[in-house]
């Protein structure tokens, strides 16, 4: 007998929806039919839908340290919380610092293990952030990845952004031992100019953050990023595209046929940067993100990509600040804000909202770019699909439930959510990792496909 079922759900895949029981047991999905039969537990689904939880790959959840303790496992809790039962964060800059002061990928991975070992309410792993201050990261990358963490990523602005060469270089490594780049595409020598103008003019509100970073920057950076890839024959995966001209880049490579995969986030999906005329510093400071909001076009033509298939992925892009520990009031001048907003706990809702409910896309596409194609890019061939043989992390979702999203009612370790007032479609019921409530998240060692 089956440990549990779950009955009568409609049951979400991206090759499509059925009424169906699902059978788990010893945490993997061990029938999906009509009528499973008794099981030791039952949870009834019908009128429900029975979706596989998200695969959150864009994090940047924080260590725990002394100040802090709980802020990664509340964040993996705000996860599950939303439908998330994966999440692959990036590790924390100023980790992987040797005694003797060195920095390494290989050192950074050890201390993000001994640090989250049984602190995490969800499965998790690891992409490792290429920063040029490590010592030789190109080297150590074939290790890296042969120890679990295939996918990293770098910048292209920043004081971290790296050097092309160094660019080149990464890509080719990973492309050579089965490792793929996430890259941050935001092209400097167009930002870095329009900061100083606005500095030397006053102008230096939180509002200014966003007309320094225009779409031109990231299409530009992006084009560059694909051309980079072509030239050496590497995938690329570019996180937080926000834009039309930089979806139109990737939608270019796509046609050509080369392995380039672009992911946008909630945010570029339900806001734009009508946000930002807000008088209110403190409401503007919610939204200082990179790349920041766009125009309700970018936004439409965002969700074309994600039905079309330009957008392979949706990642909260979930930075942990606090307005009154990382942020500040009052603000300081834009530059010195930082960037960022948490998105872990909402992930599922928005896109279910704006995106099924609203028409723009269909359900079977949303499991396919929250979970199955995460799964499939990221090395978690356990997961992301409701399959016989998979692990049962699912979803039971009231499609009917309405709401309105609020700070208050969230779990995140955040002091403010970017969907504040929000109102949205849909609600997770219940929500199971490997069959049981969350709270047990193992790290997961995963090799790209
Ligand atoms: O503003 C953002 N997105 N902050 C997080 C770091 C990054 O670039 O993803
Ligand atoms: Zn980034
Ligand atoms: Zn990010």
């Amino acid at each position: 007998m089956p440990d549990l079922v779950i009955a009568g759900g409609s049951i979400v895949t991206p090759a499509g929806t059925t009424l169906a029981d699902v059978a788990i047991s010893d945490g993997r999905i061990e029938r999906i039919a009509r009528d499973v039969g008794d099981a030791a537990e039952a949870i009834d689904a019908s009128g429900m839908l029975v979706l596989a939880g998200a695969i959150d790959v864009h994090t940047h959840l924080r260590l725990p340290d002394e100040v802090h303790p709980d802020r990664f496992r509340r964040d993996t809790e705000a996860a599950a919380a939303g439908g998330t039962t994966t999440v692959l964060t990036f590790n924390n800059p100023g980790t992987g610092i040797s005694d003797d002061g060195a920095r390494s990928l290989m050192r950074g991975l050890d201390e993000f293990r001994e640090r989250t070992a049984g602190e995490s309410a969800v499965d998790y792993g690891l992409c490792a952030v290429i920063t040029g201050q490590q010592a030789e990261p190109v080297r150590e990358l074939p290790s890296l990845i042969a120890s679990g963490v295939p996918t990293f990523k770098a910048f292209m602005v920043y004081d971290f952004a790296l050097p092309d060469t160094t660019l080149e270089r990464v890509m080719r490594t990973a492309a050579q031992n089965g490792g793929m780049l996430q890259l941050h595409c935001e092209e400097p020598g167009i930002i870095e100019p329009l900061i100083a103008r606005c500095l030397a003019a006053g102008e230096n509100g939180p509002r200014f953050h966003a007309a320094c970073r225009p779409p031109e920057a990231e299409a530009a950076a992006t084009r560059r990023a694909i051309e980079m890839a072509r030239r050496i024959e590497a995938p690329l995966y570019i996180v937080h595209l926000s834009c039309e001209p930089a979806l139109e880049a990737v939608a270019e490579a796509k046609a050509r046929g080369e392995p380039v995969y672009a992911e946008t986030c909630p945010h570029y999906l339900a806001l734009t940067d009508a946000l930002y005329a807000d008088p209110d510093d403190a409401e503007v400071i919610k939204r200082v993100i990179s790349p920041p909001l766009r125009t309700s076009a970018d936004v439409e033509a965002l969700w074309g990509g994600l039905r079309d298939g330009v957008l392979d992925v949706i990642g909260s892009d979930h930075v942990p600040d606090r307005i009154d520990t990382e942020k500040h009031l009052p603000a300081p001048p834009f530059p010195q804000i930082s960037n960022g907003a948490p998105g872990i706990e909402t992930l599922t809702s928005v896109v279910y909202s704006e995106g099924v409910a609203r028409g723009r896309i269909s359900l079977e596409r949303m499991t396919e770019v929250i979970s199955a194609n995460p799964a499939r890019l990221f090395g978690l061939p356990t997961k992301g699909v409701l399959e016989v043989g998979r692990d049962a992390d699912l979803v039971v979702w009231n499609p009917g439930a309405r709401r309105t999203l609020r700070q208050q009612e969230l779990h995140h370790s955040s002091d403010f959510t970017p969907f504040e007032g929000l109102e949205v479609t849909g609600a997770p019921v219940h929500v199971l990792t490997r069959g049981r409530p969350p709270g047990r998240g193992r790290f997961i060692e995963r090799r790209l496909g």
